[in-house]
Parts: C-alpha cells; sequence; structure tokens
C-alpha cells in the first residue's frame, strides 16, 4: 500500500471554560475589544491536565474512530510548544498513558505550525520506513507559560488537544505539503525557558519563562503567508479554489482569515473557523477544527481540504487532503 489516508479524529478539551469576561475580572479588557479584535468569545483552560493527558485522551478517541488499537500504532509524532516536561518528549508519556507499547515516540517544535510538520514528517517516515499506522498530535497548555497580566496575550490563547491516525492506503488520501521556517524572524514569539545558573557561567543568566509575541508583526507574516500558501498548493496541484471544499487554517484571529477569504476572493464560509470558542490552541488548532467538523458532519468522503498553518519560528506550512472517513 503506497498511500497515506486518515482513518481518525480525535479531540481533548479541558473543562473550565472561560469567557472574555471572565478575563475581564484578571485584566483590563472587555469583551468587546476581544472580539472585535480576534472573533475570540471563549477558551477551554486546563485546571491541572497536562499536554500528555489532554494528548492521550485525543489520540484514544482518534484510536476509536479509526477501528484500530493502541498496539498497531508504529509511530507517535507530537506537535507542541508547551510540553510537559523538556525531557522526556510528551509524545513519550502519551505511549505509555495509551499503551502503544509497539510505537516509536517523538516531539517536535514548530509552534503553530506544528501539526503541518508533524503530518509531513509522520507521512514521509510511514512510507520510508513501511509503518501502518501512526498517530499524528497536536496538543498545547499554553496557558501555563502565559502572562496573566498581559492583557495582550493572555486574551488569546486557549488548551486543548487533536490527533489523528494515519494508515496504509491504496487510495491517496495525504497529497503533497510543504513547511518552511524563517529563522531570522525567531524574536516574534517566544517562551525562553529557565533561566542559567552554572558555575561556568560569569552571571547568571534571566530567561522569560513566559510567553512574549510581536502580535503586529506576527499579523502581517501571518497574512501574507495564509494567502501564500493557499495558492501554492492550489498551483502544485494543478487545482482552482473551486475544487476546494474547505480550507482549515490555524486559528489565530479570525480577522487574519476574513483577509485571507477577502484577497482570494472565497466566501469566509470555505474557511473553517473555531476561533469563537475556543481561541489560539497552537499546534493542536488545525487538529481540533478537523475534529469538530468531523463531529459537525460536515466532512465527506472525497472532499478536498487544505490545511494552513503560520506561526513561532516564524514558521508556515500547508497539506492537501482528500478526506477518506
Ligand atoms: O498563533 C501564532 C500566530 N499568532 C498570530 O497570528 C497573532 C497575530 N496578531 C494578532 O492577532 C493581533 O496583532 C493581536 C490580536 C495580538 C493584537 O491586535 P491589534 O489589533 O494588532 O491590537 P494592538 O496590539 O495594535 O493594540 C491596540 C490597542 C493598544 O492600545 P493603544 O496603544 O492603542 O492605546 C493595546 O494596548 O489595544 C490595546 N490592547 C487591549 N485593549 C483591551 C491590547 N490588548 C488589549 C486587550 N483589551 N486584551
Amino acid at each position: 500500500m503506497k498511500e497515506v489516508i486518515i482513518g481518525g479524529v480525535g479531540k481533548y478539551i479541558p473543562s473550565k471554560k472561560v469567557t472574555n469576561n471572565h478575563l475581564s475580572e484578571i485584566v483590563d479588557t472587555n469583551d468587546e475589544w476581544i472580539f472585535s479584535r480576534t472573533g475570540i468569545k471563549s477558551r477551554y483552560i486546563s485546571t491541572g491536565e497536562d499536554t500528555s493527558y489532554m494528548a492521550a485522551m485525543a489520540c484514544e478517541k482518534a484510536i476509536k474512530e479509526a477501528k484500530t488499537s493502541a498496539l498497531d500504532i508504529d509511530l507517535i509524532v507530537l506537535a507542541t510548544c508547551t510540553p510537559d516536561m523538556f525531557t522526556p518528549s510528551t509524545a513519550c508519556i502519551v505511549q505509555s498513558i495509551i499503551g502503544a507499547k509497539n510505537a516509536v515516540a517523538f516531539d517536535i517544535s514548530a509552534a503553530c505550525s506544528g501539526f503541518i510538520f508533524a503530518l509531513d514528517l509522520a507521512k514521509s517516515l510511514m512510507k520510508m520506513h513501511n509503518y501502518k499506522h501512526a498517530l499524528v498530535v497536536g496538543a498545547e497548555n499554553l496557558s501555563k507559560f502565559i502572562d496573566w497580566q498581559d492583557r495582550s496575550t493572555c486574551v488569546l490563547f486557549g488548551d486543548g488537544a487533536g490527533a489523528v491516525v494515519l494508515s496504509r492506503s491504496e487510495s491517496s488520501g495525504l497529497g503533497n505539503s510543504f513547511c518552511k521556517s524563517d529563522g531570522d524572524k525567531w524574536s516574534c514569539i517566544t517562551i525562553e525557558g529557565s533561566d542559567i545558573d552554572s558555575p561556568f557561567v560569569d552571571s547568571k543568566t534571566i530567561r522569560e519563562s513566559k510567553l512574549k509575541m510581536n502580535g503586529n508583526e506576527v499579523f502581517k507574516f501571518a497574512t501574507s503567508t495564509i494567502v501564500k500558501s493557499i495558492n501554492k498548493m492550489l498551483e502544485e496541484n494543478n487545482l482552482s479554489l473551486e475544487d476546494i471544499d474547505y480550507i482549515v487554517p490555524h486559528q489565530a484571529n479570525i480577522r487574519i482569515i476574513e483577509y485571507a477569504a477577502k484577497k482570494l476572493k472565497l466566501p469566509i464560509e470555505k474557511f473553517y473557523t473555531n476561533i469563537h470558542e475556543h481561541g489560539n490552541t497552537s499546534a493542536a488548532s488545525i487538529p481540533m477544527a478537523l475534529s469538530d467538523m468531523y463531529e459537525e458532519g460536515l466532512l465527506k468522503e472525497g472532499n478536498k481540504i487544505i490545511l494552513v498553518g503560520f506561526g513561532a519560528g516564524l514558521t508556515y506550512g500547508a497539506t492537501i487532503i482528500n478526506w477518506s472517513i
């Protein structure tokens, strides 16, 4: 079997829903500002669930949907910028929780583009090593790295996880994809990590452990790359926009999506959005959106869907899929 399809999809969201009005009790903000500038109404915040736990719950759902078993999983690629720990990888903890004893498991770090990068990598590894089933996961616990005093970032993000099972098939599900990085812009979004306090370093280096973002710079990058990425996918596949059933973009800001719709002269309905409910869940946003679309019955066999991600790094990428379940 030469090709790779999505055989199952699942998501997990924490039970704690935090509305814009809740946030206005913590920082100087209000529902009107948040909704009009971002399209966000609420987000779900971990009350103790780790990234690994949320990822494992999403994986179990996807495995069930794919009618396979954890023991049949050969590979777990987990995209996150908020791992449980620096080491081991969150993917290894997920492997243990779900009992995927036969898998090789590791994390990748490409922030909000992570799921696109992980899909691309998993597809290549499956073909190279003849793996039958893989889990590709996007999972984030951003709330633990948010500066809850910084109104310019704390209103934007949410927690959650989404996962897909990839399976080998004769028919083509995952089409071509591309991943790109612009490392010169690495400082636009950072979570620096822990302080350096070593006897071999003259003075202690203080690191900023909370998320920092140059929102305006990232906004400009996002609006140009989303359009560029969609056009690249169409060109490479000899398709026009009429051939595409849905575009599933990273859910960062509804204004970025509206910009893309206007630029491409597409009705906004072609873009799936759930940002009003979940906020920006970084690497989890695209698989969570796929899971919501599946649950809402929007996805039909044969649908052509473009997934497009962009975020810290700066990174961006896209892929095209023929829906197959
Ligand atoms: O997922 C990774 C990729 N990330 C993105 O794609 C994010 C891209 N960037 C964005 O979505 C937008 O730039 C933001 C939503 C982050 C910011 O929106 P903006 O329209 O660019 O607002 P701004 O940063 O220019 O701020 C405008 C004003 C400022 O006040 P002054 O200086 O004009 O008086 C801010 O202090 O809004 C103020 N402000 C707020 N006011 C109420 C900033 N945050 C808030 C807030 N509530 N939460």
